[in-house]
């Protein structure tokens, strides 16, 4: 064997938790989109899980809980568990990481992406997962739901709750979550929501990715969360302390991933909702698959200030009051931010664990 070729072998053997541990495959779908998705074929008749990231976000920050769950080999970040043996697939969404990225805002409605990643799953011939949808994964696993039930097991929100298809009403929610916690939470989706904003987050990346992994207590709650606050940041160019659970070389990595693929996309997520693009499409939903009649787990951050635990308590007693989401619990992981998986997998991994495996 040459001596490149041991090197390079060796570089694979003791990568650090990046790209390396995906197996990617692609995928055209319809709309002539090339989806790029990590998937591997679980253990026997293990279930398989579905994994949808959420903003600004990629497949790469699945990757400390890919390989917990995955089947073959042995956990990476938690090295004393035994991968469990799940199949487990994960797209890089539309607009995101190695996925197409059209231009047009109604690309980016969830009933497209819905039928997106059914499309996946059939290629996979994958016909019942476990969905699992992070902050505005979320709202895309509720509308999967809606539109093709018939796939999922069970449904797991990280820092987000099950969203039924009605329109959004960005204003409303900020005044509800004002009363409640005293600041408003979604006032950063009309910066999200204006044209130029992918080009003003580029221009102050530095400062924007600061602010996404600052893990200091109330720092979303002032910088991110009131109306013009997130703007405010970039443009001053502030500067948020490195978080303690992300090394130098994760944080750049996550950066250049946006670098190369920019926010036109991924901000058009919050366009396409904000302005309800999809609501005449969501009222064809039936009645029926509005209801959630399937385990549902929230997760939440204890100190996140968006995906709050409060949310995710209040949504399983409004979820079986109203009988919409009859069979939903929570579990709240304290001293997590929102990146749950990216800051405490071995817990993330657990929990979702002990949830597919109950009865
Ligand atoms: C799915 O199943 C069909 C029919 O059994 C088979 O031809 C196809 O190769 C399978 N696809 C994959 C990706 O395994
Ligand atoms: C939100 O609150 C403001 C200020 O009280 C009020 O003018 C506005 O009508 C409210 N909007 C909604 C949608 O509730
Ligand atoms: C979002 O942007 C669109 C297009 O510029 C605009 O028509 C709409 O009023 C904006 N929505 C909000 C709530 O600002």
């Amino acid at each position: 064997m040459r001596f490149n070729q041991l090197l390079t072998l060796m570089a694979f053997a003791f990568a650090t938790p990046s790209q390396a541990q995906f197996d990617r495959k692609t995928l055209s779908v319809s709309g002539g989109y090339l989806y790029s998705y990590h998937f591997n074929a679980p253990e026997g008749d293990k279930p398989t899980v579905l994994l949808l990231h959420g903003f600004p976000s990629s497949l790469y920050d699945w990757r400390k809980t890919i390989p917990d769950l995955r089947a073959a080999g042995y956990g990476v970040i938690a090295p004393d568990l035994r991968a469990a043996g799940y199949g487990v697939i994960a797209p890089d969404l539309l607009g995101f990481g190695e996925t197409s990225k059209p231009e047009a805002v109604e690309e980016y409605v969830l009933s497209k992406l819905s039928a997106h990643v059914a499309e996946i799953l059939e290629h996979e011939n994958l016909t019942s997962v476990v969905g699992v949808g992070h902050d505005f994964g979320a709202p895309l696993l509720s509308r999967f739901w809606n539109y093709y039930p018939q796939y999922l097991s069970k449904l797991a929100f990280l820092a987000a709750t099950y969203r039924a298809p009605i329109p959004w009403d960005v204003e409303a929610m900020n005044n509800a979550t004002e009363a409640a916690f005293g600041y408003p939470i979604f006032g950063y989706w009309y910066f999200m929501n204006e044209t130029t904003a992918p080009e003003t987050i580029i221009d102050h990346h530095e400062s924007f990715s600061s602010l996404i992994w600052a893990s200091v207590p109330g720092m979303w709650r002032t910088h991110v969360c009131p109306v013009g606050a997130l703007k405010n940041w970039v443009e001053t160019d502030q500067i948020a302390p490195k978080p303690d659970y992300l090394s130098d070389e994760e944080y750049t990595t996550h950066k250049s991933i946006f670098e190369k693929g920019g926010y036109r996309g991924p901000t058009n997520l919050y366009k396409a909702a904000q302005r309800n693009i999809d609501s005449p499409n969501d009222a064809m939903i039936p009645a029926k698959n509005v209801i959630v009649n399937k385990p549902v787990l929230y997760v939440a951050g204890g100190n996140d200030d968006i995906g709050r635990p409060e949310l995710a308590v209040k949504a399983v007693s409004d979820g079986a009051n109203s009988g919409m989401v009859p069979n939903a619990q929570v579990k709240i992981i304290e001293g997590s931010y929102h990146w749950i998986q990216v800051q405490k997998p071995k817990e993330t991994f657990e929990t979702l664990d002990a949830f597919i495996k109950e009865a």
